[in-house]
């Protein structure tokens, strides 16, 4: 047994606070862009009740231009306990009129604000993990956003990454500036943008944040097992976790992060069979989602599929059936026709799964590196854009 295994039965995790909020299990569905839409985030609170389950990022642009999209996004089901909307912009003004939209229109219970995506074309506009170079900027942003929430009870949080690369550290001061703003905790991705999805995330770092700040820490990367959830926990003191990829076709791994930190060992672990009831509830809600279109709803099952199958011995000709389902008659046809007692593949619970890819390059505004603060040049160049582009 090693020392991992020996502290781990001893973990408990005590409910965090978020301004009104109580997260009794503070175990956190860390937003997925295509992914934590209501449907999935209905599933995992299911096995995970007392946890915190956000949505997609949506864009405040988006919001403000009122973009059907974007409200598509900021739906949630009325079994949700919390509804938890994470917000991206990089426009402090547009952020703010986003936020008082969230706020007027009694949209959301809980805000947390995307300063961690490395996607190129977020970080290329000064965006998502880019943001916190930017010190003035930075501080901004949260300023009026929690100045336009906290009156209305409504907790913010920020979500950041390291930094931009091992040269260009961001996550300390980003930490300290979040915690001076009034937002009520930080969740910390612990890989730099250069890193993207990257080899392992970097743990250590999480454990300093957590030394430096007073507000609680979510710690974020690579928790693909209970088991992993309680190591972050031990050797960071992380007052939570926030669960990105391990639960894509794992929404049982709420119940199992619970059980953990609960002292038990019984773990979920469904047979196909159970596992094509799930595909099928998760593909029903989806048509709910897309406002009964049942091609949308199929297709964007796809990707979900391909992780629910993960490590099943289902063979190619199968899986490609189910991508090539148009209807829900296709996917229930397709799912009854899988051998319902294979037994659930151990092999693989633990193990990565979704993206773990390098970025080749970090894409910044020209000259971003060169100053903390943002010259009037350099806003003038970011706050343009199309209001109309939900996709980032
Ligand atoms: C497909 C995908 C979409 C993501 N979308 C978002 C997002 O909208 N907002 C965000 O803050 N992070 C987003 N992330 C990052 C995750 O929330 C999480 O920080 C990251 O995957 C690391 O956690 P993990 O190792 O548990 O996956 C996304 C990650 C993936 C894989």
């Amino acid at each position: 047994m090693g020392t991992d295994a020996s502290r781990r039965g001893a973990l408990k995790l005590e409910p965090v606070r978020l301004g009104p909020i109580t997260v009794p299990t503070p175990v956190v569905l860390s937003p997925m862009a295509g992914v934590t839409n209501w449907p999935f985030r209905v599933l995992c609170e299911e096995y995970g009740p007392d946890g915190l389950y956000v949505a997609e990022m949506v864009t405040a642009r988006a919001l403000v231009a009122r973009n059907p999209k974007a409200f598509r996004l900021c739906r949630f089901a009325p079994s949700e306990r919390v509804r938890s909307l994470q917000l991206y912009g990089v426009d402090p003004i547009i952020a703010e009129q986003a936020a008082r939209m969230v706020v007027d229109g009694g949209m959301a219970d809980h805000i947390d604000l995307n300063f961690g995506c490395p996607v190129p074309k977020v970080t290329r506009k000064g965006g998502g993990s880019a943001l916190p170079w930017k010190l003035d900027l930075f501080t901004e942003l949260i300023r009026r956003i929690v100045g336009v929430c906290r009156p209305a009870g409504i907790p913010v949080t920020a979500k950041i990454r390291v930094g931009i690369d091992a040269d260009h550290s961001t996550f300390l001061e980003a930490g300290h500036i979040a915690q001076e703003e009034g937002c009520a905790a930080v969740t910390l991705h612990a890989r730099t943008t250069a890193e993207y999805y990257g080899g392992h995330s970097d743990w250590d770092r999480i454990a300093e944040l957590v030394q430096a700040l007073d507000v609680p820490v979510f710690g974020n990367g690579d928790i693909w097992s209970a088991e992993d959830a309680q190591d972050m926990v031990s050797r960071t003191g992380c007052a939570g976790v926030a669960v990105g990829r391990g639960c894509q076709g794992r929404p049982w791994l709420f119940r199992d992060i619970a059980n953990a930190f609960a002292g038990s060992a019984e773990r979920v672990e469904p047979n196909l069979g159970q596992v094509g009831r799930i595909i099928a509830r998760h593909a029903r809600l989806l048509v709910d989602f897309h406002d009964g279109d049942e091609r949308m709803a199929v297709h964007d099952m796809r990707k979900h599929v391909a992780w629910y199958l993960k490590g099943f011995p289902v063979g190619g000709g199968t899986r490609r059936a189910f991508m090539e389902c148009e209807t829900m008659e296709d996917l229930e046809r397709q799912i009854s026709l899988l051998p319902q007692d294979e037994p659930y593949p151990e092999a693989i619970a633990g193990k990565p799964r979704g993206r773990v890819r390098y970025a080749k390059k970090v894409r910044l505004p020209q000259g971003w590196l060169d100053s903390r603060q943002t010259s009037h040049e350099e806003r003038e160049a970011l706050f343009g854009g199309d209001p109309m582009d939900a996709s980032y």
